[in-house]
């Protein structure tokens, strides 16, 4: 793993380096303002001191997400007005199942409105109360679901994910040992396990190959279904191509089919690496599954051929697969996350290394030393780079974790982090300077940075709509 390691992931290193020139150029021009210092300060106190409720018009650079922010190319725009509104039997599907198929070899589709309507028909099938899901770190949506059904969760992380400082590749890797033991024991509750690829709740690292490979194994030990959530899964093939011994010379494609060949089929929401605004799907190769599943579709996206989606938009996310699996658009992508990180990094703010494929996570406890973990430093920092900068960024910490059901305490994991996610072919490198200055003016002032306190909170979900108050 020598050399492309070094230079990417093995800091410090010279963030130049890291700069790709982008593959592509600007066709349509979207103004952003940055608004006074004053409006900014009311745009907070207006939207409860929770990022959620900011008019993205008070935005200059909006980090909060890279799902469905990203940028549709021309062709996408051209297959949005070829697609086909048919209620039933729409050929925009059938060029859906066609990319599905040929990218990433399930035979059977189900088009979703995005990720977690994906996650919903899933969960009703699978889960039910008694029942356990374990994983690699479920995202927010996916432990609701699972919640929501009555099960529980069982996450089976790498200790290493936590240290932000250990740079070593695939941190996102389930913990083999720990999962193995867990099914010998209890493989009668489990009616799934879900890898998330790359893992958005520990920082969007990568899933290696091997990984997936022998969880795959175990499960057909013990003849349990395997999804991998796959929202992200063409920067974790990217990161598979680059750092697994063995895959440098190899497509995309052919690195997600094999990928896939191990596990029972796959959730997507493709806002993400599906390149579109809006779209999601669940893919397998089992037919009776896909039979049982069928039934949710109906019930709550619609029709099988258009899964709560417009013909249109079925057309850009076959479009959307095609380009994001391209390799020179990934080396781009994750140039952007490398570079941000590395600049950061450099002025002394600690992040998580290495930096997943989307996004960058500052340390909120780190950066805020003066606070308590019960503080919120992550949604403190949160508030204050917006009011610094206008720049939206987004609590990955305590908040967004919830309460456990049982104790009704914060699950609070030792870490509280700022997530930078960078929406796919938005942002130029200088805006991704910019972000920089403004994190480096507010680091050398951070005792200044106010903690929170939560004035009302739902029971699901809380991040979204909870509201805040300085303390
Ligand atoms: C890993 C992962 N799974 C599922 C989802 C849910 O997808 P959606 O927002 O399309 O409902 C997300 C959204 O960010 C995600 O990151």
């Amino acid at each position: 793993m020598g050399k492309l390691y070094d230079l990417h992931w093995q800091m410090p290193v010279d963030p130049a380096k890291l700069k790709k020139t982008a593959p592509f150029k600007v066709k349509s021009v979207e103004p952003v303002h940055l608004v006074s210092r004053a409006r900014r300060r009311t745009a907070l106190q207006r939207a409860h001191y929770n990022i959620f409720n900011l008019r993205s018009r008070d935005v200059y650079i909006d980090l909060l997400t890279d799902s469905g922010t990203g940028a549709m190319s021309q062709e996408q725009w051209a297959a949005l007005m070829m697609g086909d509104e048919a209620y039933a039997g729409s050929v925009s599907f059938d060029l859906l199942r066609e990319t599905v198929r040929d990218l990433f070899g399930f035979e059977h589709v189900l088009p979703a409105h995005q990720g977690r309507s994906a996650e919903l028909v899933l969960m009703s099938h699978f889960v039910s109360k008694g029942k356990t899901v374990p994983g690699n770190l479920h995202f927010d949506t996916t432990s609701a679901h699972i919640f929501f059904q009555g099960g529980r969760i069982r996450e089976f992380p790498q200790k290493r994910i936590f240290d932000l400082d250990d740079t070593s590749v695939f941190k996102g890797d389930i913990d083999l040992d720990r999962f193995s033991a867990y099914l010998a024991g209890h493989a009668g509750r489990v009616p799934l396990v879900i890898i998330t690829a790359t893992c958005n709740s520990g920082g969007g690292q990568p899933v290696s190959m091997a990984n997936i490979r022998e969880v795959g194994r175990l499960c057909r030990k013990y003849h349990i279904p395997l999804f991998v959530d796959s929202a992200r899964i063409m920067e974790n093939a990217y990161f598979i191509r680059t750092y697994e011994p063995g895959y440098s010379r190899r497509s995309i494609r052919s690195i997600l089919r094999e990928l896939y060949s191990h596990v029972t089929g796959m959730i997507m929401s493709a806002k993400k690496d599906g390149l579109v605004n809006i779209g999601g799907l669940i893919a397998t190769n089992d037919g009776k599954l896909y039979d049982a599943l069928k039934q949710y579709t109906i019930l709550f996206d619609g029709f099988l051929t258009y899964g709560g989606l417009a013909g249109r938009d079925l057309a850009a996310v076959a479009t959307g697969l095609r380009e994001g699996a391209d390799l020179d658009y990934l080396r781009f992508r994750v140039s952007q996350t490398a570079y941000l990180a590395a600049r950061l990094h450099q002025q002394g703010i600690r992040v998580m290394l290495p930096p997943g494929g989307h996004a960058v996570y500052v340390d909120g406890l780190a950066f805020c030393p003066h606070l308590h973990w019960q503080q919120y430093p992550g949604q403190a920092l949160t508030l204050a780079l917006y009011l610094e900068g206008g720049v939206r960024a987004c609590e990955i910490g305590t908040i967004l974790r919830g309460r456990d059901p049982r104790t009704g305490r914060d699950r609070f994991n030792g870490l509280d982090l700022v997530r930078l996610a960078i929406p796919r072919r938005v942002y130029s490198f200088d805006q991704l300077d910019y972000v920089v200055s403004v994190l480096d003016r507010l680091h050398r002032k951070s005792e200044r940075i106010r903690g929170v306190v939560i004035t009302k909170e739902p029971k699901a979900l809380r991040h979204f709509t909870a509201r805040f108050a300085l303390s």
